[in-house]
């Protein structure tokens, strides 16, 4: 039997975020922080989740702003620990999570082929390998060539995912990358996503396209404040979604006051 490529139980994560106002100076700050008289709150970005995911499978990942969708792909990725709960993801991932995150910006998009390849840990080799292939599928001409702080949004998301899926993964993750591409850029994504499902890659996806999460998934996870409202076929579980948005909208994960420290 071949395990499931993803595993979340019972992942709970909490950001800490600076209840303090009115702090007008480092050295009050400093003061307060040594005499432990910081106040914390806590923002619950995901509670409890827990979902699998099978060897081969596409999912998608819905829900509204501030549900938590790019906090569970930071946490499968390992950037994120759970604050609770365990998560485990199996396989060579692909992540293409934050724009821009894992490039450099003076370095052209030639280098930053290298670069990412790197932090993905893939050898030198590897990327040379790919490059030819990579170059093609990114389609960005001479613009190649030029430090990529020059690129529009849409470009660097056409670099950062044309490196994801030339390198060799077995898991994908994807926050909100076709987003920003255009048409013929998405069309693209779509045709290289299909033949990597049919390779039996499996997706991660994170996507407000809810015609497109359809089109694209297996199975969808809905996020709401950071809990699973729905878990199941991609059809279904969109369809009640569209059903709860139609109710009115809601945003974010709730504040809430931390435990001191110490
Ligand atoms: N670095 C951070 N520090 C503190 N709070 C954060 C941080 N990143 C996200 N949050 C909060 O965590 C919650 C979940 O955010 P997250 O980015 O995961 O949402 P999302 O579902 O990806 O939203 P969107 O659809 O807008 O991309 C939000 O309430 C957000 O304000
Ligand atoms: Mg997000």
């Amino acid at each position: 039997m071949v395990e499931p490529s993803v595993e979340f139980h019972g992942v709970s994560l909490r950001y800490r975020i600076l209840a303090e106002q009115g702090i007008t100076s480092f050295k009050e700050w400093a003061i307060r922080w040594l005499t432990r008289r910081m106040h914390y709150q806590e923002l619950v970005a995901l509670s409890e989740v827990s979902f699998t995911v099978d060897a081969g499978h596409a999912v998608g990942i819905i829900g509204h702003n501030g549900a938590g969708k790019s906090t569970l792909l930071r946490v499968a990725a390992g950037i994120l620990r759970p604050t609770r709960g365990t998560a485990i993801v199996r396989g060579r991932q692909a992540p293409v999570i934050e724009l821009g995150l894992g490039f450099e910006a003076e370095l052209s998009g030639r280098e930053n082929i290298f670069f990412n390849g790197a932090l993905l840990g893939r050898s030198q080799a590897e990327m040379e390998a790919r490059l030819d292939e990579i170059v093609e599928f990114a389609d960005l001409g001479e613009f190649i060539d030029q430090p990529i702080r020059t690129y529009s949004t849409g470009m660097v998301a056409r670099l950062a995912f044309a490196v994801a899926v030339t390198v060799d993964a077995q898991i994908l993750l994807l926050d909100e990358v076709l987003a920003v591409g255009d048409a013929s850029f998405r069309i693209k994504c779509q045709e290289r996503l299909q033949a990597f499902r049919d390779a039996g890659i499996t997706i991660l996806l994170v996507s407000h396209d809810l015609d497109g999460v359809v089109q694209m998934c297996d199975e969808v996870l809905w996020l709401d404040r950071g809990a699973v409202r729905a878990y199941g076929p991609a059809a279904e579980v969109v369809a009640s979604y569209r059903a709860s948005v139609a109710e009115g909208p809601a945003v974010g994960g709730a504040i809430e006051a931390a435990a001191p420290p110490g």
